[in-house]
């Protein structure tokens, strides 16, 4: 069932017929011949078909050539020079390869290199090994090259020995997107990489590392022969022992500089991880879909990926997209319920003052209806709410916001999406004991927008917007009040908020009685790596609702509240929808879309425009499936991941090995629904025929923030950069406590770091200037969704592309993919930005355990 491509078919066909005949040297060297000799050898990049393959000694004089087929040669008959401390190059010239990012044909001019002694290479011979030819181990012989005309070392065997440290030290440690492997990930110079699958951990990351220089090539926006040119440049600039886009003489080197990044020490460094990072995602995305040969999924088989998990998440959602008929037809689905709104406790909705009390409560019985089924779960609510509440405010509104906090664990209430002052936001630095309040107050200063609310206390974030505590705060203002007076947006009645929650919910009869009551479990698997995902997906608190509707537009507001679970929304038959609004407002222009997606606390406002269905006529809001996490196919204990799965070793199944991830997959794992298993979300039955008074704006007024306050790259003062990587527990949280949440042994942090409550991570001083561009770069083998506090951002590029469509929109969170670098630019106003703020992945369980930074507005 797995797609082969020609090539690397051809390959396998190719080994063991490819044994060529060298020209038998045409040089004749004073060195006495100490052997007769036949040396295999592999070039990987493509791999190489039809190079013409030259052995030379270290003078240069040629000793043989042959050429390569399908990246495999054989070199027959030729005389090593007797001294066994002199150095042998080993080079192609020409020949042809599939360029592995972009498919393209290429035919380089230049070739690939590796570096051997004499003795190194006797030995070999005599063993009947493979050696290999990849960009590294050319890197290895220029940078010998180097030494040995330089006379430092004098010798080959340390000057190979030191230039490995370098190469190793400088371009391979820390840049494998599965760190816990790392111990595997070194400098790879025997073995056969024409073969069509790895040999074991270390090829296989080896060959990752080879493919990477391609997608670099890619990334870089150089055509694919460029490669070579890449190498000879990056060889230079590590000649002086340190990777840094310099050669020694402190010239930059133009091709493996990077025009769109932010000028990083180790830009060249991160550079290169992020494409490692960028070619594994790939293959992991193309596994969900069948799109991939049988000889990645062995090269990931033997990094100890489990594939079988990606294949069966591929059949369930073909399950689940049939099943969608059911779910069309089904005559039990519950009513979708509309969010309870607060009253402005002054009684004047006219002072442009607002007042609002939150009390959280620890319980509260809440009525949860699914198709054909109901149960109570007692949850954390506000006021006492069944419903999460919303708040209306207008720009211009003074607020005051009372928190009392009935829990009996610490709480606050963080104001997400909000330019407000640090001590008013909410943040883990303000906590509010059990039993006591505390009153915020701000003036809101921004454009209307769809913003939340939820609590941010120091490592329990997750467990308590999981509990249910978290609200909808919809902001007016004049231009979108105008808008809808024009009828150039829906109505409030037509204006609908959707908070989407993914949970759990433990079985009625666990407790032996069946009384209708089902509690909600967290983090009771240990096994979220990918944080909390829950196996049902609450609209407005109920499960896979419907909505009845007339023949016109609807507004509604998708706010993607989950803990953990990323979205990719679209309608059922495919028809588009606009997308008018993103975190901090309206967009501009609307986006016509066939879909969405939004990571955990991304939010969009889409237009639906129902006149295209005949009454009677019923469509699903969907998400779409799609490969979410590598995570859950991560490699099996024995690599190091064990500890991925905590003190909890009977759950050993979520790393595979034994128990199987095929079985979790399958449903023998209850409460599974891997991020990206494609889903039902709500019913929208199309039953009264209107008319639409609405036509949808095409242009917000000049005068709207999202026109005038339009931010570019040169506005910056400041550009700083964030690297989310995954790493081992413990990096030194305060209180080596950054392994909340039954994570223990791998984490996720930014740069490097866990949160530390002590310790300020970025320092903005306005004085210096206020408009700061952040690049998030995700080296990690996951999407996360990256939010900062304090201001709504401008996203400039991903990858080096300008943003276009709903990127032009005001965001507060960014979901960024593995691989992928996100510029972001914001300017901070002295007005309402000043004191502490924190930055993390909203992947709250990934907040929690230290997936977060400190930084302070001065
Ligand atoms: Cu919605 Cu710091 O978070
Ligand atoms: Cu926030
Ligand atoms: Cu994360």
């Amino acid at each position: 069932h797995m797609k082969k491509t020609k090539l690397f078919t051809a390959v396998a066909l190719a080994i063991g017929i490819s044994t060529l005949a060298g020209c038998g040297g045409g040089s004749d060297t004073t060195s006495a011949a100490s052997s007769t000799t036949s040396l295999l050898g592999s070039a990987f990049k493509g791999p190489i078909d039809n190079a013409t393959t030259t052995i030379k000694d270290a003078a240069g004089n040629v000793l043989a050539s042959g050429t390569s087929t399908l990246g495999k040669f054989e070199v027959d008959s030729f005389a090593l020079p007797s001294d066994t401390s002199e150095a042998i190059f080993i080079e192609t010239v020409g020949g042809a390869y599939e360029d592995e990012a972009t498919k393209q044909t290429v035919n380089p001019t230049g070739g690939l290199k590796a570096v051997f002694t004499v003795a190194e290479l006797k030995t070999i011979i005599a063993d009947r090994k493979t050696i290999a030819l990849t960009p590294e181990t050319t890197l290895l012989a220029d940078l010998v090259k180097a030494k040995l005309s330089a006379g430092t070392p004098p010798d080959a065997a340390t000057a190979i020995a030191d230039a490995t440290t370098v190469i190793e030290s400088e371009l391979i440690s820390g840049t494998s997107p599965i760190s816990a492997l790392s111990s595997s990930d070194t400098l790879f110079r025997i073995g056969d990489l024409s073969a069509p699958t790895p040999a074991d951990q270390t090829e296989a990351l080896a060959r990752n590392r080879a493919i990477s220089f391609s997608y670099e090539t890619q990334g870089r926006s150089l055509s694919p022969e460029k490669v070579f040119e890449l190498i000879s440049q990056r060889a230079k600039d590590l000649e002086d022992g340190t990777l840094d886009g310099k050669d020694s003489n402190g010239t930059v080197l133009t091709e493996t500089e990077d025009p769109n990044s932010a000028a990083l020490d180790d830009t060249q460094k991160n550079k290169y991880a992020l494409e490692r990072t960028r070619l594994f995602n790939n293959t992991i995305t193309r596994i969900g879909s069948g799109d991939i040969t049988e000889a990645e999924t062995s090269r990931l088989e033997a990094l100890g990926v489990d594939t079988s998990f990606f294949e069966q998440q591929n059949s369930n959602n073909q399950a689940a997209e049939a099943n969608t008929a059911n779910n069309l037809a089904a005559t039990n689905l519950p009513s979708f319920n509309r969010l309870p709104v607060l009253a402005d406790e002054d009684g004047d909705t006219t002072d442009n003052k607002a007042t609002y009390t939150l009390t959280a409560t620890p319980s509260v019985d809440v009525t949860i209806n699914a198709p054909g089924d109901t149960w109570k779960t007692p949850m954390m609510r506000y006021n006492n709410l069944e419903l999460p509440p919303v708040i209306k405010a207008n720009r211009g509104d003074d607020m005051t916001l009372n928190l009392v906090n009935n829990l009996d664990a610490d709480s606050t209430i963080h104001w997400h999406g909000f330019k407000i002052p640090g001590d008013q936001d909410g943040g883990p630095d303000f906590p509010v004991a059990p039993g006591s309040s505390k009153e915020y107050s701000f003036p809101m200063k921004q454009p209307a927008a769809s913003l939340w609310f939820h609590p941010h206390p120091d490592m329990e974030t997750g467990k308590q917007v999981y509990g249910g505590l978290a609200g909808v705060y919809l902001l007016d203002d004049d231009i979108s009040k105008q808008l809808v007076a024009e009828n150039k947006l829906p109505t409030d009645e037509y204006d609908i908020p959707m908070l989407i929650q993914d949970r759990r919910f433990k079985d009625d009869e666990v407790d032996g009685v069946s009384d209708g009551v089902r509690e909600l479990l967290y983090m009771d698997m240990q096994m979220d790596m990918d944080g909390m995902l829950g196996d049902k997906v609450l609209v407005n608190g109920a499960v896979l609702p419907k909505l009845e509707v007339g023949t016109q537009q609807y507004r509604f507001r998708l706010y993607n509240t989950s803990n953990a679970r990323t979205y990719d929304f679209a309608l059922n038959d495919g028809k588009t929808f606009k997308v008018i609004g993103t975190d901090g407002g309206l967009l501009a222009q609307p986006v016509e879309v066939d879909h969405i997606t939004l990571g955990a606390a991304e939010r969009a406002e889409i237009v639906i425009d129902f006149s295209q269905y005949s009454v009677g006529e019923k469509v699903m809001l969907i998400s779409k499936g799609f490969s979410g996490s590598a995570m859950m196919g991560m490699p099996s204990g024995g690599s190091g991941m064990g500890g991925m799965t905590g003190g909890n070793s009977g759950t050993g199944g979520m790393t595979g090995g034994d128990s199987g991830m095929g079985g979790m997959g399958g449903g023998n794992m209850p409460g599974m629904l891997a991020n990206g298993q494609r889903m039902d979300i709500m019913r929208f039955d199309i039953t009264t025929a209107t008319t639409d008074p609405v036509t949808l704006y095409t242009d917000l007024p000049a005068s709207a923030d999202i026109n005038t306050q339009r931010l570019t790259a040169t506005d910056a003062t400041k550009t700083r950069n964030f690297v989310m990587t995954m790493a081992m527990g413990n990096m030194g949280g305060a209180d080596g406590m950054s392994n909340s949440g039954g994570m223990g042994g791998m984490t996720f942090v930014i740069n490097g770091k866990a949160f530390d409550m002590n310790r300020i991570d970025e320092l903005i001083d306005l004085n210096e200037g206020n408009t700061e561009i952040w690049s998030i770069q995700n080296r990690s083998p996951m999407a996360h969704p990256f939010h900062a506090h304090a201001i709504q951002w401008q996203i400039l590029s991903r990858n080096g592309q300008p943003a276009t469509g709903i990127d032009l929109g005001w965001k507060d969170t960014v979901l960024v993919q593995p691989g992928e670098t996100v510029n972001f630019i914001g300017r901070f106003d002295p007005v309402v930005n000043y004191g502490d703020y924190m930055y993390h992945c909203h992947i709250l369980e990934h907040e929690d355990a230290g997936m977060m930074g400190f930084f302070r507005i001065q």
